[in-house]
C-alpha cells in the first residue's frame, strides 16, 4: 500500500500541520449580539477537532463592522471579540489541531438577510426586529443585481483604514490563540470587488490595469504579514476563475492567468498558501436566484485550478469544493495537485469525516485515531462481532 499523503503532516514557518484535512471556513449566522461568540460556534468548531482533521478554520471573521454580511457575523473587529475566540482555540490546542482564522469584510454583499431568512438585502422588515439596513462599501459605486443596496465606491483613506483594520484584526486574531491565518479575497465579496474587471469600474490607483486592481489585495496581506509573528502562516483564499464568459465566449472577468500573477505577488508579500475556491462575483438576490443559476455540482470542480497555480506560481495550495471521501482526496494530494484538503459541507454532514477517512484508506483499522472515549468500546464491539 502507498503511504497515505492525507495523512502525513505539512510544515509552513513553524507550524506543523498534523494531517492535510483542513475544516473549510463555513459562516453560521449566530453570533451573539455585535459578532461574539457563542457556545454554538464552540460546538461546531470542537466537534471537527475531535473528528479527525489536522486544521480547523473559522469562518470569515469580520474586520469592520460595515462589511458584515449578516448580524449574524462573527467580529475580530475588536478586542472583545478576543476572548470568546480564545475558548475554541484553547479547547482545539488541547486535542492537538491547529487553529486557523478566516478574516472577511462582505463589501457589496454586506447588509444581507441570513440565508434562512431569504438571503436578499435587508430591509423593512428587518428593521422593525432591530436589524436595520446599511449602506455597503465597495470598490466601485454600483451594484450587479437590481434591487441590491447599491454600494458606495471606498475613498483612498477608507481604503487606507481598511488595511490597518486588516493588521489590527491580525493582531487580535493571533491574541486569540490563532496558529495560521486566511484572508477571504473570493466570492464578490470586499477584496475581490476590487480584484475583478467585471467589479471594479475605479480610475485611481486601486482600479484600471491588474496592477491597479490587485492593489488593495497586496496591501492587506502585506498589513496582515506585518502582524503575524514570523512563525505564523499566511493562507490567501482566491476566486481563482470568475466563470464569465462575453458574448464572444471570451472571459470578461478575472482570470486564472490573474490568478498565477496574483499569487506570484502574494508570495513575494509572505503569503505562504493559496486557498483555491472560484466565482461568486455576481451577487445572487434571493435563494430561488441562487437555484436558477446553479448547474449541478462536479466533484472537486475546483482542484485543477488550485493544481495549475501550484505548478505555475510555484506555492502551496489548498484544494476545495465538492470533495467527498479519504480516497478522492488522497488522490489529489497523489497528483501533486494540492498540498492541503479542505471539507465544507460533507463536514458538516459527518463531523468525523477525517477519521472514517482514515478508515476508508487503511490508515486506521482499529479505531486508533478517535478519541480512546469513542475508539475503545467500538475496537471492542468489532471484536465481539456482530450477529448478521
Ligand atoms: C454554511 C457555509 C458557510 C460558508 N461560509 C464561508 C465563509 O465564511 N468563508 C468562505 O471563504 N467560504 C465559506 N463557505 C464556502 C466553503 O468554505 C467551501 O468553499 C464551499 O462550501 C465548497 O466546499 P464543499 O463542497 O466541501 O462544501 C461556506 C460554505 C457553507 C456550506
Amino acid at each position: 500500500m502507498i503511504e497515505s499523503l492525507l495523512f502525513s503532516p505539512f510544515q509552513l514557518r513553524a507550524v506543523t500541520f498534523p494531517n492535510r484535512i483542513v475544516i473549510a471556513p463555513m459562516q453560521m449566522y449566530k453570533s451573539a449580539p455585535d459578532g461574539l461568540a457563542t457556545d454554538w460556534h464552540f460546538q461546531h468548531l470542537a466537534k471537527y477537532a475531535i473528528g479527525g482533521a489536522g486544521t480547523v478554520m473559522t469562518e470569515g471573521l469580520i474586520v469592520d463592522p460595515i462589511g458584515r454580511n449578516t448580524y449574524g457575523d462573527l467580529g475580530i473587529w475588536s478586542d472583545q471579540h478576543v476572548a470568546p475566540l480564545r475558548r475554541i482555540t484553547d479547547f482545539l490546542h488541547q486535542q492537538g489541531v491547529v487553529a486557523a482564522a478566516q478574516l472577511h469584510h462582505a463589501g457589496p454583499k454586506s447588509s444581507r438577510q441570513r440565508p434562512w431568512e431569504g438571503l436578499g438585502p435587508l430591509g423593512e422588515a428587518e428593521a422593525a426586529k432591530g436589524e436595520p439596513p446599511w449602506q455597503p462599501v465597495s470598490s466601485t459605486d454600483s451594484s450587479s443585481v437590481a434591487g441590491w443596496h447599491r454600494p458606495r465606491a471606498m475613498s483612498v483613506a477608507e481604503i487606507e483604514a481598511l488595511v490597518a483594520a486588516y493588521g489590527a484584526s491580525a493582531r487580535r486574531a493571533v491574541a486569540a490563540g490563532f496558529d495560521a491565518i486566511d484572508i477571504h479575497a473570493a466570492h464578490g465579496y470586499l477584496i475581490h470587488s476590487f480584484l475583478s474587471p467585471v467589479a471594479n469600474q475605479r480610475n485611481d490607483q486601486y482600479g484600471g490595469d491588474l496592477q491597479g486592481r490587485m492593489r488593495i489585495a497586496l496591501e492587506i496581506a502585506a498589513s496582515v504579514r506585518a502582524n503575524l509573528p514570523d512563525g505564523t502562516p499566511l493562507f490567501f483564499r482566491l476566486s481563482c476563475v470568475d466563470w464569465r464568459k462575453d458574448l464572444d465566449n471570451r472571459t470578461d472577468g478575472w482570470t486564472i492567468e490573474d490568478s498565477f500573477v496574483l499569487a506570484r505577488e502574494l508570495g513575494a508579500r509572505g503569503v505562504d498558501l493559496i486557498d483555491c475556491s472560484s466565482g461568486g462575483i455576481r451577487a445572487e438576490n434571493s435563494m430561488m436566484d441562487y437555484k436558477k443559476t446553479r448547474t449541478k455540482l462536479k466533484r472537486g470542480h475546483q482542484v485543477p485550478y488550485a493544481e495549475a497555480i501550484r505548478r505555475e506560481a510555484g506555492i502551496p495550495t489548498m484544494a476545495v469544493g465538492v470533495i467527498l471521501d479519504g480516497p478522492q482526496a488522497e488522490a489529489i494530494l497523489q497528483a501533486k495537485q494540492a498540498d492541503l484538503i479542505a471539507i465544507g459541507r460533507e463536514a458538516l454532514t459527518d463531523p468525523h469525516w477525517g477519521l472514517h477517512a482514515a478508515q476508508a484508506l487503511g490508515v486506521d483499522p482499529d479505531w486508533n485515531k478517535w478519541p480512546p472515549s469513542y475508539g475503545w468500546w467500538l475496537q471492542l464491539r468489532d471484536a465481539i462481532g456482530i450477529e448478521a
